[in-house]
């Protein structure tokens, strides 16, 4: 069979773009430390406060410079709201939330999340720029929803 010359160009051209695409889209996905939204684990959303690690809220040393970071969300707060994380930490930041489908976004970084009740999401992230940041609620979960934020501050 022969291919017309014009047909074997856009077919390698063609090719070559599809090629280009899935590594743009491959490599993009998981840049700075993307990763898949995971929400694995379940939780009774009824018994939040009495189920560890949630019973008691914060921030827990898990090893060298390691940290778990516990908090719930619940309409219109964060628990902690405040927090204090050594610079450089490595913090794997678990989030539950006690009623609706709330978010989880630290301004200005890759941490966003999407909190929903009867899961518990993750996120792992090294903190290595000291500064205050600004924990936002970006899922409208009510009439609260825009008063709904926290603060991170990572300290020397
Ligand atoms: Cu919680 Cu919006």
């Amino acid at each position: 069979m022969r291919i017309h010359k014009y047909e074997k160009i856009w077919l390698t051209f063609g090719i070559g773009c599809l090629f280009v695409f899935l590594t743009v889209v491959g490599v993009s996905a998981f840049a700075e430390g993307n990763q898949p939204p995971s929400c694995l684990t379940t939780i009774d959303p009824e018994k939040v406060d009495q189920t560890p690690p949630f019973n008691k809220p914060g921030l827990v040393k898990t090893g060298n410079n390691e940290y778990q970071l516990n908090m719930v969300a619940s309409a219109f707060t964060f628990t902690p709201n405040q927090i204090e994380i050594p610079k450089g930490a490595k913090v794997t930041i678990n989030i539950t939330s006690k009623d609706v489908i709330h978010g989880f976004e630290v301004a200005g970084t890759n941490v966003n999340m999407m909190v929903e009740p009867g899961y518990v999401n993750s996120f792992t992230k090294t903190f290595n720029q000291p500064g205050e940041y600004t924990i936002v609620c970006n899922e409208y979960c009510g009439a609260g929803h825009h008063m709904m934020y926290g603060r991170i501050k990572v300290v020397d």
